[in-house]
């Protein structure tokens, strides 16, 4: 046989996806060494990867989603996450970049709550509120590789558990995350906990998204749109005010798709003001508990296109307002205001002083699920 013959042979016993032909069962999930902190603790990471080009790698300092690449409509990958190269990174500069965060993401006012009467203090570490799980959140700690699993959809599975008392907050939780990515251009993350004791939480993905990819563009000329009638309205330290409002009229409006930088310094609304920017919670429509469309994102330059369903009654979207160039990511690259797109899904801020929010609690018996799915496209 000639060395073409024997090419090709191998080429098919390997299946339809080495010959680029699409397959139902091509996504991989590769299990690597990621370095290591200052203190000796070794990383790790699994990539999976897809047959149309897009690979997610989650670490397990945070169980972040450390880099994603999509290809735009030429084909071209490029990762759309804001991030560091290397784990330490994301502990000398905490900003929560495509990390787990909990127990608590967003913020609790004044570091305070009660639960059945007993009193609750967490750390301050944003103003005078917690912000994000306290001092050492969940995007801080390590987590353990429990599955990882390769065939029509790639996923693996790290799990934490949070003493009773951690960071202030009741019970033992037992916290896990699964990530799949699979051939329909579908990433899946999945939160579940359950507590010994009943206790609030709200875990959720904290990624910084830029369409752009390797340009790195910044944001403005992203067309955003929001499946949210109604926002959340805050206080001047980012706390809910408790008053649902309506986004007709305001630049809050997404429910058609509208560039990012249009309304975003409008300081005629004072909800602008305070964000600096967009940094709010959205009451997602429809039934909560229910996966259903949320937001939209659209990059005309690159073509990208990210569609995220989500099961929480809320989600947080902030324009990285707080990015003030004196952080150097991925490539050396400085970040700064308006340079990403989080979008967070959720209960709504502060929910634990606001007994008509939807619900944070958790109680022994009941198993936590926040489900977030990201749907990659290009035009
Ligand atoms: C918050 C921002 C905060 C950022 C930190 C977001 O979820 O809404 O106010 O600065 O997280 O990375």
């Amino acid at each position: 046989m000639t060395k073409m013959t024997n090419c090709l042979m191998a080429l098919l016993a390997l299946g339809p996806m080495a010959l680029g032909m699409g397959s139902a069962q091509a996504a991989t999930a590769t299990r690597a060494p990621f370095g290591q902190l200052a203190d000796g603790t070794k990383v790790e990471a699994v990539t999976l990867t897809n047959g149309h080009g897009i690979s997610a790698r989650i670490m397990t300092l945070g169980a972040t989603l450390q880099s994603l690449v999509v290809p735009d409509k030429a084909g071209n990958k490029a990762d759309i996450t804001l991030g560091y190269d290397n784990a330490q990174d994301y502990l000398s500069h905490p900003d929560y970049f495509g990390a787990s965060v909990g127990r608590y993401a967003n913020r609790i006012a004044k570091g305070k709550f009660t639960l059945d009467g007993k009193s609750y203090t967490l750390a301050t570490n944003d103003g005078p509120n917690s912000l994000h799980g306290g001092l050492k959140g969940f995007d801080k700690r390590m987590w353990a590789i429990e599955s990882v699993s390769s065939g029509p959809e790639a996923s693996v599975t790290l799990a934490y558990t949070s003493a009773d008392g951690e960071e202030g907050f009741p019970g033992e939780l037992k916290v896990t995350a699964t990530y799949s990515l699979n051939e329909d251009n579908t990433l899946r993350l999945q939160y579940k906990a359950t507590t010994s004791k009943p206790t609030v939480l709200n875990l959720t993905n904290h990624s910084y998204f830029n369409l752009s990819g390797n340009d790195a563009r910044d944001v403005m000329g992203n067309m955003v749109t929001l499946h949210a009638a109604r926002f959340t309205p805050v206080d001047a330290t980012l706390i809910p005010t408790g008053e649902r409002r309506a986004v007709a009229g305001t630049p809050f409006d997404f429910r058609t798709p509208h560039r990012v930088g249009d309304r975003i310094r409008d300081g005629r609304d004072q909800q602008i003001r305070y964000g600096r920017g967009y940094d709010h919670n959205f009451i997602v429509d429809g039934a909560a508990g229910t996966l259903r469309p949320a937001a939209v994102v659209e990059d005309p330059v690159s073509g990208r296109v990210m569609q995220i369903s989500v099961t929480a009654p809320g989600i947080q979207f902030y324009t990285g307002n707080f990015l003030d160039g004196t952080f150097f990511g991925k490539n050396s690259r400085a970040y700064r205001q308006g340079d990403a797109i989080c979008l967070e899904p959720g209960v709504f801020p502060d929910s634990p002083n606001h007994p008509d929010f939807p619900t944070a609690r958790l109680n022994p018996g009941q198993t936590y699920t926040n489900t977030i799915v990201y749907k990659f496209s290009a035009k």
